[in-house]
């Protein structure tokens, strides 16, 4: 029997691909697992009117943890075009199957380090030109995501219950909303709790300690969102002054201020904490970075499971075409190993050994330039820069 059950998900488009890529390094380098694969994805909600279907769920149970390649998702009126025509009428309701996947399993974290390894000819350009040999000035940062509450919590309105809009209504603020009328209103709701950001911030200062970062900082815009906001911002700094006595310096920046000092000093920042929505859009921001969204893996983790996935979506218009870049997912795939060498699933030493020598092996083949994809101004496949990292791996 294998170590490891591992919920193999690749998903819609690309996600294929990559998935398919990991497997190569996943083989070359003897990772004791059992795949088991589960349906998700556009397809499913097709043909079932369920993008994430009652089976999967029951087969997750069973699993160590889960890798994800990525799935197509589409506003609610586009998806109920592509539904089979005997769904049609049965008012069916779209939904995200990672969001929600995130959410039943209380995938509270996700973690998404963005790096740039010396030799990506996609690094930060403003800094290279200023430094030719700027290969060297290191953006090294990791966004700690609350993943389950905030704007993405799930909770919207269209049309609005009428219980809900009195309610609503009893503040003054509403009057321009009430004077358009209730059909012509839509609400999303941006929900936070002191649990769920307390454990965002734990879980940032902590990272920070165990790796000797020196800067947390902090993504949110409490001097417009001020309930919201303003209790992240309260619990960020109460936990600030836990951690001054291990040196780390915790600073605060607004969602739009960051986009630009990101933008002009890349390297200075280290350790970043958001609810879900800014951290979602911060960690698009730092991949463009260290070389876009070929180069960015992400971990949703909850205390006792996880699913690891790169940052990147389906991107359609590569499907099937093995050219997009497998580096996301195989520093996705690296994330795994790291999660089971601390312990998880009975995981140890040999793990982290296993991600130390896949994260050596990507950085030697971004270094080497031999074979790269696309997005490197190469012309290799996905298949072909995979053999070429498993090679180093293995
Ligand atoms: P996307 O990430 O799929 O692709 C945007 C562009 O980024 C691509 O056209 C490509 O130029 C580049 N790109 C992405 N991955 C790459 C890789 N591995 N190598 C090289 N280049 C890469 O985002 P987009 O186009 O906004 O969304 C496409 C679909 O994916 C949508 O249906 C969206 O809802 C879904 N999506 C799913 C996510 C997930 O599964 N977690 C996350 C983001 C989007
Ligand atoms: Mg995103």
């Amino acid at each position: 029997m294998s170590k490891y059950r591992i919920a193999w998900m690749p998903g819609d488009g690309i996600g294929n691909d990559v998935m398919e890529a990991s497997r190569i390094v996943l083989d070359a380098m003897k990772f004791d697992a059992e795949y088991v694969h589960c349906d998700i994805g556009w397809e499913f909600w097709c043909k079932e009117g369920n993008a994430l279907p009652d089976r999967t769920i029951k087969a997750l149970e069973g699993t160590t943890c889960g890798l994800f390649g990525a799935i197509t998702s589409k506003p609610q009126d586009d998806a109920r075009l592509e539904l089979a025509p005997e769904l049609k009428d049965k008012k069916l309701v779209y939904f995200s199957p990672i969001v929600k996947l995130r959410q039943m399993f209380n995938l509270h974290t996700n973690m998404r380090p963005c790096k740039s390894y010396p030799g990506n000819p996609l690094n930060y350009r403003g800094t290279r030109l200023s430094n030719p040999s700027a290969e060297d000035v290191l953006v090294d940062q990791v966004i700690f995501r609350e993943n389950t509450e905030g704007m993405y919590g799930g909770i919207e309105f269209h049309p609005v219950p009428q219980s809900v809009y009195d309610a609503l209504c009893l503040n003054p603020k509403m009057k321009p909303w009430k004077d358009k009328g209730l059909e012509n209103v839509a609400l999303s709701t941006r929900i936070v709790s002191i649990q769920g950001c307390t454990s965002i911030c734990r879980q940032a200062f902590e990272y920070a300690k165990a790796t000797g970062r020196k800067r947390v900082t902090l993504v949110e815009k409490p001097n417009v969102l001020r309930e919201t906001g303003g209790m992240m911002t309260r619990v960020f700094r109460k936990m600030a002054e836990e951690y001054k006595q291990f040196g780390i310096w915790a600073d605060e920046a607004n969602i739009d201020a960051i986009c630009m000092w990101m933008f002009k000093n890349p390297q200075d920042y280290q350790v970043l904490v958001a609810e879900n929505m800014f951290g979602d859009i911060v960690s698009d921001l730092c991949a463009g970075l260290v070389g876009g969204l070929g180069f960015a893996p992400s971990a949703n983790m909850g205390d006792t499971y996880a699913v690891f996935e790169p940052t990147h979506g389906s991107a359609p218009k590569y499907a099937g075409q093995y050219k997009v870049n497998p580096i996301a997912m195989l520093l996705t795939v690296k994330m795994m190993f790291d999660w089971l060498g601390a312990g998880h699933g009975g995981g140890g030493a040999k793990e982290k050994d296993m991600a130390t020598r896949l994260e050596s092996a990507i950085a030697r083949v971004i270094k080497e330039g031999k074979v790269r994809t696309y997005d490197m101004g190469g012309k290799n496949t996905t298949l072909e820069v995979a053999q070429e990292i498993a090679k180093y791996a293995g």
